[in-house]
């Protein structure tokens, strides 16, 4: 787990992107504990406000020398209403880097990051690390809708080999983000898939770049009422190495996991088998 820290970060900007507005945040020392995958809790609607849990967000991008961090956010309540209304010069309470990064890959590899929405946003940083290391990248971004995609200009930036999808076809092939993704892994020989977006999304990516031959890396995204580990309202059946299915909590254990590893047909559930399962009443 990262060493979080918590305190109050300056709101330097908020930005439109598409669907989706940048946070830019003044946050002394995040951002050199900051590794792909890291994601931050804030608190949202000041301090008299009845919104007690904090909202998790993507760290984006991580500026150590700026001492900055940036966050990705899609209005979908009152906490990201309230947090989207948030005063350029005012401040958010913030605790990061919270949960797992990415693994790091040890020399130059080969991998394609895979992203529904806003969910390709902590995905840049790690795929520009890869080619700066020599490696190469491929990117599917995939969406609802044209509005809905994030990033597809940084990646076209970074590599020719970006696939674009949206459900209604209002931008690039007109299907899911998985439609491609076989021949996507086949033609770049992508030894490792990134993904970051809705978790059904994330087993038909781990169960096609399985098949393909690929690892696969997913970042989560289950409901998050703490973010720190303490009340278990993140947790997913996981497959530890010792070849026993364990609750772990994917808010520290996570959130970034081996999709081969999630047993993402039982997410939800508490299949019988799964260690603790009968103290909790399953037999
Ligand atoms: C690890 C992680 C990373 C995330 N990254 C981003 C991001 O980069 N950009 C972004 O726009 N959103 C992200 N989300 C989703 C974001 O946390 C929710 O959209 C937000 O909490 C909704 O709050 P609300 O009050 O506006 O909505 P409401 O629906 O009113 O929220 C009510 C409650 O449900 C929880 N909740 C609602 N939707 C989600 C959700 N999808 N995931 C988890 N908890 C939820 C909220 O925390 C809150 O406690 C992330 C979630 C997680 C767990
Ligand atoms: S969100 Fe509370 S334990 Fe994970």
């Amino acid at each position: 787990m990262a060493h979080p820290l918590q305190l109050r970060a300056e709101v330097l900007g908020i930005t439109a992107a598409g669907a989706y507005q940048q946070l830019l945040l003044h946050a002394p020392g995040v951002a050199a504990r900051v590794r792909p995958g890291h994601f931050a809790a804030l608190a949202v609607g000041g301090e008299d406000s009845s919104m007690l849990l904090r909202r998790a967000f993507w760290i984006h991008r991580a500026d150590p020398a700026a001492e900055t961090v940036s966050l990705v956010v899609a209005e979908r309540g009152r906490g990201t209403r309230e947090l989207l209304r948030s005063r350029v010069g005012g401040t958010v309470d913030l605790v990061a880097p919270l949960g797992t990064a990415f693994p790091q890959p040890a020399g130059p590899m080969t991998a394609l990051f895979v992203a529904g929405g806003y969910g390709s946003a902590p995905l840049f940083a790690l795929a520009e690390q890869i080619a700066a290391q020599g490696g190469a990248v491929g990117f599917i971004l995939g969406a609802t809708t044209a509005e809905r995609l994030f990033g597809v200009e940084t990646a076209r930036a970074l590599t020719p080999d970006v696939l674009v999808t949206t459900d209604d076809g209002s931008a690039g092939i007109k299907g899911l983000a998985t439609l491609p993704l076989a021949e996507a892994v086949k033609a770049i020989g992508a030894q490792a898939v990134y993904s970051c977006g809705p978790a059904a999304m994330l087993r038909a990516v781990t169960e096609v770049a399985t098949a393909e031959g690929a690892r696969s890396f997913c970042a989560v995204e289950e409901r998050m009422a703490c973010g720190v580990g303490v009340c278990m309202t993140c947790v997913l059946p996981v497959v530890g190495e010792d070849g026993v299915s364990r609750f772990v909590r994917s808010c520290v254990d996570g959130p970034c996991f081996d999709g081969t590893r999630v047993r993402w047909d039982d997410i939800g559930t508490i299949p019988a088998d799964v260690d603790g399962a009968a103290a909790m009443g399953v037999h």
